[in-house]
């Protein structure tokens, strides 16, 4: 087992994160628990800037708040110069309500709503990013009602297929997402917006999928862009200052991953751009990244109880832990491979083979082939990289709590988002009074 960020294994032999023995963390905090590593997430926000810094005049990092979204998280990532792409209401509430600079903020979404619009007019939101022909229209009358000029990008669909699952391809031609470049829709956006009174058009944006390990997808999505901002120009003379290539760098969920490293990544990328400029004889626009799962998503730990072991004679043995599809449902939906270890043990060899479940009511696999230590009921299992897409996608199926979340840094750590009650999975709930009548005549005979 690799370990990352500030990971080590202390005196006692458990797994430390963050300067804090996380069987400790466990006893405190309870389990599941999601532990966070800020020094990991704020050393790999200044990765980014710099090794983009070096390379490219002007570079944007917009953090997408999709892969986790808490107001902790906005506060490190403002305390950092990032930029925050969020993509609903309740994403924009939890920056506005963190007072995160509105004007640093991307909105996103392939179907946003008239409320969204309104709300990121009414709180000076910086960017929206259009995806659709009527959405431009719909913006401009927004901002002619509000008399103002609305500052948009324009999401683009570069037509590739990026090697990442068929769920989260969304740059190809066949997507829900963006203006097609090869069917004439972006540029036709492009220009329809440039006429119209109420927009000023920033930009093109694309984000080809999620995650990529190879490189390559990127290098051909930057010449489907820096031709389309090209031809932008030579066409129509219609400047677009600023070109965003999304986020999608993959991460290291297993030691069988071999992410490129931000420093590659940048190299690649700003060279690609740089290039095709030069090619197309235009001055490099300003570029705009947007990661989000390689900024947390290796950050991220989550603890669990180890609660009961199975051995199936010749077929395998089963560990059940106390949490599983509700606070990460990547291994079902994506069929995702994460890997662990027994926190308590954490010095032991691991030579256990094992499946890791969850406890709802079906097959709920969290990893379905790993070695660990000697499992024992009441040992502490840390599966590693689950700080991206797990509590953001996390659900109440079953009606589980959703677990806490505490920040580690230090030595120290705190709580940056509350386990969820029994009573909170019954706050939304209403009886109607028909229903308690009925029960009432029920009793009565
Ligand atoms: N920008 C846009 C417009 C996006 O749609 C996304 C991710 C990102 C940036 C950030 O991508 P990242 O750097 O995190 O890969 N639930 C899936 C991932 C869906 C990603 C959707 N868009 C998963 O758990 O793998």
């Amino acid at each position: 087992m690799q370990m990352k960020g500030t990971q080590r294994i202390n005196a006692a032999g458990h797994l430390e994160i963050g300067g804090c023995d996380t069987v400790e963390l466990a006893r405190e905090f309870g389990t599941p628990l999601y532990v966070l590593d800020e020094a990991q997430v704020r050393g790999l926000c200044r990765e980014y800037l710099q090794q983009f810094g070096a390379r490219y005049h002007h570079v944007m990092v917009a953090y997408a708040g999709k892969a986790l979204l808490t107001k902790a998280i906005c506060a490190i990532m403002e305390s950092e110069g990032l930029h925050l792409d969020v993509c609903s209401a309740g994403e924009l509430y939890t920056a506005l309500d963190a007072d995160f600079p509105p004007e640093h903020i991307k909105f996103h979404g392939n179907m946003k709503l008239a409320e969204e619009l309104q709300m990121c007019i009414d709180n000076h939101v910086g960017l929206i990013v259009a995806d659709s022909l009527p959405e431009l229209g719909d913006i401009n009358e927004l901002g002619a009602g509000n008399g103002t000029v609305v500052d948009i990008a324009i999401r683009v669909s570069p037509g590739i297929k990026a090697q990442t699952h068929t769920y989260t391809q969304t740059g190809r031609l066949d997507s829900k997402f963006g203006l097609g470049v090869e069917y004439g829709a972006a540029m036709a956006g492009i220009v329809a917006a440039s006429e119209m009174p109420h927009l000023a058009l920033r930009g093109i944006h694309c984000h080809i999928g999620s995650p990529i390990f190879a490189l390559e997808s990127y290098e051909r999505a930057v010449e489907i862009m820096v031709d389309l901002v090209a031809d932008a120009r030579e066409q129509h003379g219609i400047e677009l200052a600023d070109l965003n290539l999304g986020g999608g760098l993959g991460i290291r969920y297993t030691h069988e991953d071999a992410p490129p490293s931000i420093e590659h990544f940048a190299e690649r990328l700003c060279g690609a751009v740089l290039r095709r400029c030069e090619e197309r004889g235009i001055d490099p626009p300003t570029l705009t990244l947007e990661p989000g799962r390689s900024l947390v998503g290796e950050a991220g730990t989550t603890l669990y109880t180890i609660g009961v072991i199975k051995d199936i004679p010749g077929v395998r043995t089963y560990v059940a832990v106390d949490g599983g599809l509700s606070d990460n449902p990547r291994p079902a939906l994506y069929g995702a491979q994460y890997e662990a270890i027994i926190a308590n043990k954490a010095n032991e060899p691991a030579s256990r083979a094992v499946r890791v479940a969850g406890r709802h009511c079906e097959a709920d696999t969290l990893i379905s082939d790993t070695t660990v230590q000697e499992p024992e009921c009441g040992d502490i299992l840390a599966v590693f990289a689950t700080g991206a897409y797990n509590y953001s996608m996390a659900s109440n199926y079953n009606r589980f709590p959703r677990p806490a979340m505490v920040l580690v840094n230090d030595g120290e750590a705190e709580l940056i988002t509350e386990r969820e009650t029994l009573a909170d999975l019954v706050r939304q709930d209403l009886v109607p009074e028909r229903l308690r009548a009925q029960r009432e005549v029920a009793e009565a005979e």
